[in-house]
């Protein structure tokens, strides 16, 4: 594990980090995950990003590799906003709109971007990036909360996941470089963390919305026990999914796995 480069630097193409961001770059890691909370448990501050070219040891919810291959991008940024854990939760759907943001600006106008609860990003219904928040706190507030981001820029997993998946090579004329899509993430980041800090949840929980794949679908919730079927209604104020059953009862789900769709069913049950 060989750090490359440090501190904030001028990418090409005349783009310029958020003068806030100190970059720390690696050319292979274990994880930017790991790496980000290791040096978040040291005390080093906000806004520090640990870039990786490729990971050895990527990993995604619910304890998943992630495939790492160079070409991607690979991001993890230590936030640290004082706040109780669940309200640091949102952050997640920051960083989905920031991701959707990247995404709109460079895929083919005719195509959808949308946010899939709890945290995906999808192009035409594939998934393009993954999101993993990870945190550590004393008593009820955070002391910091790592957002990694992963994003498919030349490559994505085959097929055979429960999920289908993208990568911005395949969805653009032109492929862009990762550099270029990191300052566009970590532009777009800034905007909506500014935003959140702040305004708070509402207008992400707005914007989210307004993207969201399914809103008012059949959706099935694959928990922790069983699947539970109903319709995808609304996001509550903790980021929350609110599941109207046929019963007209509402269900709050905080965590879970989301499939749309006659397929999708089959993949949850299993
Ligand atoms: C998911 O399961 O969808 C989340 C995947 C998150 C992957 C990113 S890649 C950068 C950062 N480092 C990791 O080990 N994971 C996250």
């Amino acid at each position: 594990m060989t750090e490359a480069r440090g501190l904030a630097r001028q990418p090409p193409h005349g783009d310029r980090f958020d003068a806030r961001f100190r970059v720390v770059r690696f050319g292979a890691i274990d994880s930017t995950n790991t790496e980000a909370k290791r040096r978040a448990a040291a005390g080093e501050p906000e806004f520090t990003v640990v870039l990786a070219g490729e990971q050895t040891a990527g990993h995604g919810r619910r304890g998943r590799a992630w495939q790492s291959p160079r070409g991607n991008l690979y991001s993890s940024v230590i936030l640290r906003p004082a706040c109780a854990p669940i309200v640091g939760a949102q952050i997640s759907f920051v960083a989905a709109l920031a991701v959707s943001d990247v995404a709109r600006s460079l895929v083919h106008p005719a195509s959808s971007v949308a946010c899939k609860w709890p945290n995906d990003v999808l192009v035409d219904g594939r998934k393009v990036a993954g999101i993993l928040l990870e945190s550590s706190a004393s008593g009820r507030t955070l002391d910091w909360l790592v957002l990694g981001v992963g994003l498919n820029v030349a490559h994505h997993p085959g097929v055979g996941g429960a999920f289908p998946s993208t990568s911005l090579r395949d969805e653009c004329a032109v492929a862009p470089d990762v550099e270029r899509v990191t300052a566009l993430y970590l532009d777009a980041l800034a905007h909506w963390y500014d935003r959140w800090r702040a305004e708070g949840f509402a207008p992400v929980r707005a914007a989210w919305l307004g993207r969201s794949l399914g809103l008012a679908s059949p959706v099935t919730v694959r928990l922790e026990r069983e699947p539970l079927e109903g319709r995808f209604v609304d996001l509550d104020e903790n980021g929350a999914l609110v599941l109207e059953l046929a019963s007209g009862a509402r269900r709050v789900i905080a965590a879970g796995e989301v499939f749309f769709g006659a397929s999708d069913v089959h993949a949850a049950r299993h």
